[in-house]
């Protein structure tokens, strides 16, 4: 996880995107047996915008990648590669090729990384490692997803937690590093906390004896919510202060923390676990809910455009969800 000595790399721009349809929890409790007071206090959710019938999550990723690229100044050819994390892809065998297509970066690599809710983290230390290693030098990462296409909206402990979005950065190779370090984990025993899985029975399924095929559809998001949520508030303190100790950085060093936005609980808990003082945690939740891999960028552009992030700032960026998965990226903000 050493990333001195190599090449470097820094976030040049930021972007992103929201459906206009917004549903309050007031909406929602006219679906299922809920309540405004009853979402708001256990999450920190008052409500979340949903796509609607006539876009896809390529429309939404492409206009988050669209603005990071006008706010980069740059031209879409001058990418070399294109990393989309979503969990919600229209193509099961990859849908960063349409954003390539759709924004006209005919010269940029493109492919997925499905890793949910730390889906945009792994991106970036994903994209990074192409950057270290001198292989490209301009990359375009994207969280996006559409989770309510995945929402049994019938079910009242899943359905209030998530909306749609898409994030983009940026990152560019530089003289000097400002990507710090990372840490990643993952602990697949748990994988069925949380999980939109295939499977084989279901009311649709095909059987053909002959052939001897038997072929079965995606269910609905499943989720252990107690389970997650100690999951969360255990591991990622953790796996920032592994992060910490390797860069020895203290907390006094730390200027932001930005956490996957999945619950206000979650984020205030990991928070005060850490003794990072809640003017330094970033959160939008309010208004966006649990928008997955989209979360962290979505807070991240929103916080630099309001000119929160100032140049030598160190942020604290940590991911986590379905997977289990989770992970740490700590970076000194220049743009
Ligand atoms: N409205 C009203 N009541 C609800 C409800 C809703 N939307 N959802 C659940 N309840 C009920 C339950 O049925 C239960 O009733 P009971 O006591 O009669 O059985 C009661 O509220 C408490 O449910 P519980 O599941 O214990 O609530 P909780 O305090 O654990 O909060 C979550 C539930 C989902 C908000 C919480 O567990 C959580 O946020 N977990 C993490 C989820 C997450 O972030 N996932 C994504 C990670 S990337």
């Amino acid at each position: 996880m050493e990333s001195s000595m190599m090449k470097g790399a820094h976030i040049i721009a930021t972007g992103s995107a929201l459906p206009k349809k917004c549903i309050s929890n007031y909406d929602l409790s006219k679906v299922v047996d809920t309540s405004d007071e009853w979402i708001y206090t256990r999450t920190g959710i008052k409500e979340r915008r949903l796509i609607s019938e006539d876009q896809c999550i390529i429309d939404l990723a492409y206009q988050a990648s669209q603005k990071a690229l006008d706010n980069a100044k740059i031209n879409p050819q001058t990418l070399d590669l294109i990393v989309l994390a979503t969990s919600s892809q229209n193509d099961l065998f990859g849908s960063a090729s349409q954003l390539q297509a759709k924004i006209g970066a005919t010269n940029a690599v493109a492919f997925d990384i499905t890793a949910a809710c730390s889906g945009f983290i792994i991106g970036l230390i994903t994209a990074n490692q192409f950057i270290q290693t001198g292989s490209y030098k301009k990359i375009l990462i994207v969280g996006a997803d559409i989770l309510s296409q995945w929402v049994d909206w019938s079910d009242r402990n899943t359905c209030i937690l998530f909306g749609d979005g898409a994030g983009a950065v940026i990152l560019q190779a530089s003289k000097t590093n400002f990507i710090l370090g990372f840490q990643l984990d993952t602990n697949g025993l748990e994988a069925n906390k949380l999980c939109i899985s295939y499977q084989q029975e279901s009311v649709q399924s095909y059987h053909n004896n002959t052939l001897g095929i038997k072929q079965g559809q995606y269910s609905y998001i499943k989720m252990n919510g107690k389970e997650v949520y100690k999951f969360a508030v255990s591991k990622v303190p953790e796996s920032i202060k592994k992060c910490l100790i390797q860069l020895q950085l203290s907390i006094d060093d730390i200027s932001w923390l930005i956490l996957h936005q999945a619950n206000q609980r979650i984020l205030d808990t990991i928070a005060e676990k850490l003794c990072i003082p809640s003017d330094k945690v970033i959160s939008n939740l309010q208004c966006y809910g649990n928008t997955s891999a989209a979360s962290i960028p979505i807070v991240l552009d929103e916080a630099n455009q309001k000119g929160y992030l100032k140049n030598n700032d160190i942020i604290i960026i940590a991911g986590f969800g379905a997977g289990l998965t989770w992970g740490t990226l700590i970076i000194k903000w220049y743009t």
